[in-house]
């Protein structure tokens, strides 16, 4: 398989994936495509109400198909926490290029997260423990799917970028 030079970003809700991709886009002067933003645009509706209408089988499948959209030259691509889900997608993120894997504690995750009170699958009567139980489940998902981990822990997103940039040459 051929593969693009494109830069994809995965990794858990709250991993910093769309501050990243700015940065790193700014870097190299090459756009930002999100799938989020993209589903969001393809319904007309906030992704909030995109779940709330239409139900996360119908988000799948649209965030597949932003993803199958995605350009395979000279770009950044943020994506969804969800988007290593379907099998597929897998597939498709490795053609776009190369795929960095965003890890970050799950205090950190959690403190991000609850300010923002943004995200249909942490609306639950125990986000806190939902978190937990997805990112576990997720958490070899992403691994498998990565070719370059960056633990972001104790970086800013200067040097996340820089990690990153360095390792794509
Ligand atoms: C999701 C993460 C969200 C968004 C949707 C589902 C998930 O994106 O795609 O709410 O399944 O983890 P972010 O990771 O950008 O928050």
């Amino acid at each position: 398989m051929t593969r693009g030079d494109a830069i994809s970003l995965i990794g858990f809700m709250g991993a910093g994936k769309t501050t990243v991709g700015r940065e790193l886009a700014r870097r190299r002067e090459w756009p930002l495509f999100d799938t989020d933003d993209t589903v969001a645009a393809r319904f007309g509706l906030p992704l909030a109400k995109v779940f709330e209408c239409h139900g996360e089988d119908k988000f799948r499948a649209a965030e597949s198909d932003a993803l199958a959209e995605m350009p395979k030259r000279r770009a950044i691509v943020a994506t969804g926490g969800g988007i290593v889900l379907l099998p597929k997608n897998l597939q498709l993120l490795r053609r776009l290029g190369p795929v960095i894997y965003l890890e970050t504690e799950e205090v950190i995750l959690y403190e991000r997260v609850s300010v923002e009170r943004s995200r249909p699958l942490l609306l639950t009567t125990d986000p806190r423990a939902t978190l937990s139980r997805l990112l576990r489940e997720r958490e070899p998902l992403y691994r498998a799917a990565a070719d370059f981990t960056v633990n972001t822990t104790t970086l800013d997103v200067s040097q996340v970028a820089e990690a990153i940039l360095e390792y794509v040459g």
